[in-house]
Parts: structure tokens; C-alpha cells; sequence
């Protein structure tokens, strides 16, 4: 495996390659990560993942400076995973001037947690891009935990048309159902305990929906679970999958999206629900 600083070092190294997949990565990598790479193997002669934590998809408030940075394990997992090349750029070399070129993703960057932290998805559409172009791969995998992001750069993919194959892999989940996420690790032992209520709630607001309970109660009642138990809840919201938009009578196929803050901590986290007709 071949872990690799620079742009220009990584294109050289990519030339010997027939074709390549990519799982782009902020590090501190978890089971879900891996997860990524192990389904991204077979479909490509090599398998790339890049890590970066990228200052532009965080808010001045949010924790670009605390973001866990573990590159010498991260290292590890990949290389044990069967990773190909792992790409660590620097912020110079991702950012070598101000980026005044950005993506601007659709009306997706308008709600949910997109309405709650401005510019991010921007942040994230714009590195990816950027990213895409320093790696060239066939296909690119993303986690279905940050549903809103899969879905902001499967529509860039489209729109933009270039010629990669966006692939969502299923959430990896703690026994106890907690979603894996590199943030879980700012969490104390007792929120720890406590986090996995996040997915208890959506499981029952889902249970919910399937039993035909009003949209606009069910989140209101998920959001007061949740305070009730001293999260800060962002949103609970019955969606429908292709467009995050509410659904109407018609639409089968929804996801209920959760954000909420345990003390300094905000977890997401989203299951999708499919209505038989
Ligand atoms: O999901 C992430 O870790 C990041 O948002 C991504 C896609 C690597 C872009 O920085």
C-alpha cells in the first residue's frame, strides 16, 4: 500500500492503474469506513482513499481544530482492509489559493442539515470535486449515515456529468445501534450510553409512519423524546428519499432524518422506510 502526499505523485502512481475506485475519507477511520473499502475492492484493479479534513465544510463554531486526526492508525485499517493507495494531501495541496471557485449543490443545500449549518455541503461538493479530479476513479462509495451528502453528490455526479458511478453503502451500526461516526469518539461514557436513543427514537417515529400516524406528529413527538431525555434537537423530519423534500400522500419511499446535540456532540443519524402501496 502506498501512502501518498502530493497531487503529482499520486497521478503517477495512478497511471499504472486499468481503473480505480475511491473513498474519500476525513480519517479517524471506523468499522463503517472500512466497510467502504471492503465493498470498493472488487470493483476496481485499485482502490484508493483519501484523507483530508476539509476546513471548508466546517462552520466558525463547529470543530475543524478538535476533528480527531489519527493518521498512523488510519494507515493501518486501510492497509489490513487491502487498500491500494491511501492519498494525504495537505491543506496546501488541496487549497494551494483561496478557493473562489465552489459548488453550489441544488435545493438540497437548503434543508435540513443543510439549512442548520450553512456553506457545508458547498464544502463537501467542492472537495469532492476536487478530489475527483486528482484521482479519476470509475466509482466513488459514501456512507448512508450522511444521507443528505450521498445525496448532494450523487445529484453533482449527474448533473455535472461526469463519469463516475456513486455507490451508498448501508450504515454500520454499534451493537447497541449506535451509528458509527468519528465524532462518537467526543462523546463521555455516560453520553455514550445514552447516544443510541438517537436511533431508538427514529426506529419508533418510522414505526410510526407505518402506522399511519401524521408526519408533522410523529417528528414532533421524536423531537420531545429526545429533549425530554436532554438532547438539543436540530430536527426529526419524515422525508421523502429522492429529494429530501416532504413527502405527498403518493410517495412510498421515505427516510426519517435525525440531528440533535448530546451535550457538546451533534449526531445524525437516518433510517429509510419503504411504504408497501
Ligand atoms: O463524509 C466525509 O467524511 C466528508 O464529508 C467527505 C465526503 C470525505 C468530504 O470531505
Amino acid at each position: 500500500m502506498d501512502v501518498i502526499h502530493s497531487v503529482d505523485a499520486l497521478r503517477e502512481r495512478l497511471q499504472r492503474e486499468p481503473n480505480n475506485v475511491f473513498v474519500p475519507t476525513m480519517g479517524n477511520l471506523h468499522e463503517g469506513h472500512i466497510q467502504l473499502v471492503r465493498l470498493a475492492k472488487p470493483r476496481a484493479a485499485c482502490t484508493v482513499v483519501s484523507i483530508f479534513v476539509n476546513r471548508l465544510q466546517f462552520g466558525p463554531r463547529e470543530d475543524f481544530d478538535r476533528y480527531p486526526r489519527t493518521l498512523e492508525a488510519d494507515c493501518e485499517k486501510c492497509r489490513a482492509a487491502g487498500a491500494n493507495v491511501v492519498f494525504v494531501p495537505d491543506e496546501r495541496e488541496i487549497y494551494p489559493e483561496p478557493q473562489t471557485f465552489v459548488v453550489e449543490p441544488s435545493e438540497l443545500q437548503h434543508v435540513l442539515d443543510g439549512a442548520i449549518r450553512p456553506g457545508h455541503f458547498s464544502g463537501v461538493a467542492t472537495v469532492v470535486l476536487k478530489l475527483f479530479n486528482m484521482v479519476r476513479p470509475h466509482a466513488a462509495l459514501f456512507g448512508k449515515k450522511d444521507y443528505q451528502q450521498y445525496l448532494v453528490l450523487r445529484d453533482m455526479v449527474r448533473q455535472l456529468a461526469l463519469p463516475i458511478e456513486i455507490i451508498p453503502a448501508e450504515t454500520v451500526r454499534a451493537d447497541d445501534g449506535l451509528a458509527l461516526s468519528s465524532r462518537n469518539a467526543y462523546l463521555s461514557p455516560t453520553e455514550r450510553a445514552e447516544a443510541p436513543q438517537l436511533y431508538a427514537i427514529l426506529q419508533r417515529a418510522c414505526d410510526a409512519v407505518r402506522s399511519g400516524a401524521l408526519h408533522g406528529m410523529v417528528e414532533r413527538d421524536a423531537m420531545q423524546a429526545l429533549a425530554a431525555r436532554g438532547w438539543t434537537p436540530d430536527y426529526v423530519a419524515v422525508r421523502r428519499q429522492h429529494d429530501l423534500q416532504s413527502p405527498t400522500p403518493e410517495d412510498r419511499r421515505l427516510v426519517v432524518l435525525g440531528a440533535a446535540r448530546l451535550g457538546r456532540t451533534r449526531l445524525i443519524d437516518n433510517l429509510e422506510l419503504d411504504i408497501p402501496s
